[in-house]
């Protein structure tokens, strides 16, 4: 790895793993593009390690033209691609920017990549990887008690979101099959940590306690996600890009299976020992149940032995320490979260999502 082109580097998980990298691999030289959405902010990168070697470039993975000079000018031999739309609520909402970003830019990016890397032959294929970044709600939903999903489990994506993703990784498969170009595709499941957009439901939780707001959990709070701290997702990342196996997919996940009101009842504890004093404790009295999200996914969970058995990765967080540690990054870092929250279109979203569910958070 010498020339990284990441995409979606100033969103969440993309500007850890951006920290991460420019951390761990002293050389190399990173490209960050980012369409800078609604979800991403050049905040998120700001007091980088060695920032001389990271370049910010604004601009949009769907831009074939552009992405193909980015390519083959930066000299590119490596693309981890994160860029995407990516929260199921706005994908039932409006589900054409999500075939347009996560379906038709990923395609783009994987022209450029086979135009660069196979047809002009630029680098030798040994010399170049192309690591897609995707999700484990591309499986579907799991009953109670069904088994994790492996990476032999069927596709059976069920929110626009998963369906977009979903399209996505077989794309992306399908370069590799029938190109040979070298790819690694990751599913992963859901992230939480430090400069994670305010939409989701961990900042949701963290930021509406802070204010006294409610925090809406949708219908019973019975459904399951599989938690995992941003920091071992990028640990993982890294670890495929090293030394993953090509054409090969990994499944990520944290070990952590717990409801929603789970989650939350844990953030509120936490936040009730961190901040005593205030006024909105026991902040748990918040936690309002509001109208469902539709064709909710009541569970997933991942089996993580193959990228645990074949890269020796596992996950160094629980959830009770890794929510400590986002807790006290929220806190810390209140204007951060208050330029995200301000926005009109933010806002906006807030009255759309929430108002008819009875709860303005
Ligand atoms: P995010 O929404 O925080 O960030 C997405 C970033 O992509 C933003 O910075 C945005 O500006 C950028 N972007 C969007 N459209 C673009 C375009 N057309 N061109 C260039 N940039 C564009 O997302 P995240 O939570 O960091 O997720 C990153 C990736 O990881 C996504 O592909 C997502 O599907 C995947 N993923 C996320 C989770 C999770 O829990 N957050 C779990 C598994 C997989
Ligand atoms: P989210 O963070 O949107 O991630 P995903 O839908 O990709 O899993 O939501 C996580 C879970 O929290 C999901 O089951 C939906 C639920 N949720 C709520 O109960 N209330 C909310 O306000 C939000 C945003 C999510």
């Amino acid at each position: 790895m010498r020339n990284v082109l990441i995409t979606g580097g100033a969103g969440f998980i993309g500007s850890n793993f951006v920290r991460q990298l420019l951390s761990e691999e002293p050389e190399l030289q990173i490209i960050n593009l980012d369409a800078l959405t609604y979800a991403g902010s050049l905040e998120n990168l700001k007091e980088l390690p060695d920032p001389g070697r990271h370049t910010f470039l604004e601009g949009d993975i769907c831009d074939r033209g552009f992405v193909n000079r980015l390519v083959e000018e930066r000299s590119i031999d490596t693309i981890v691609h994160f860029a995407a739309e990516t929260h199921v609520d706005r994908s039932i909402r409006g589900p054409a920017q999500f075939v347009e970003t996560n379906v038709l830019g990923t395609f783009s990016l994987l022209e450029a990549a086979r135009a660069v890397w196979l047809d002009k032959k630029r680098l030798p294929p040994d010399q170049v990887r192309f690591l897609h970044v995707s999700s484990d709600e591309v499986y579907g939903s799991l009953d109670a008690d069904a088994p994790a999903f492996t990476e032999n489990t069927s596709y059976s994506p069920n929110s626009p979101y998963a369906a977009s993703k979903a399209a996505s990784d077989h794309i992306v498969r399908a370069y590799e099959h029938t190109y040979g170009l070298p790819t690694l595709i990751t599913n992963c499941s859901n992230n939480y940590g430090p400069f994670q957009f305010p939409e989701k439901l961990v900042p949701l939780l963290i930021l509406n306690s802070i204010s006294g707001l409610p925090l809406p959990i949708y219908g019973d709070g019975k459904q399951v996600r599989d938690w995992l701290y941003v920091e071992d997702h990028c640990e993982a990342l890294l670890l495929v890009l090293r030394a993953g196996r090509i054409g090969e997919t990994y499944n990520i996940g944290g070990n952590a299976q717990h409801t929603n009101l789970e989650v939350a009842q844990r953030v509120c504890s936490v936040l009730d020992d961190l901040i005593s004093d205030s006024p909105h404790v026991p902040h748990g009295s918040l936690i309002q149940l509001v109208e469902d999200r539709p064709g909710h996914d009541r569970r997933y969970a991942m089996d993580i032995g193959k990228i645990g058995r074949e890269l020796g990765w596992q996950p160094r967080h629980a959830l009770e320490e890794g929510l400590q540690e986002t807790v006290e990054w929220y806190i810390k870092n209140p204007l951060w979260a208050t330029a995200a929250r301000k926005t009109p279109e933010y806002q906006a979203w807030l009255r759309l999502n929430y108002a008819l569910r009875g709860e303005v958070p």
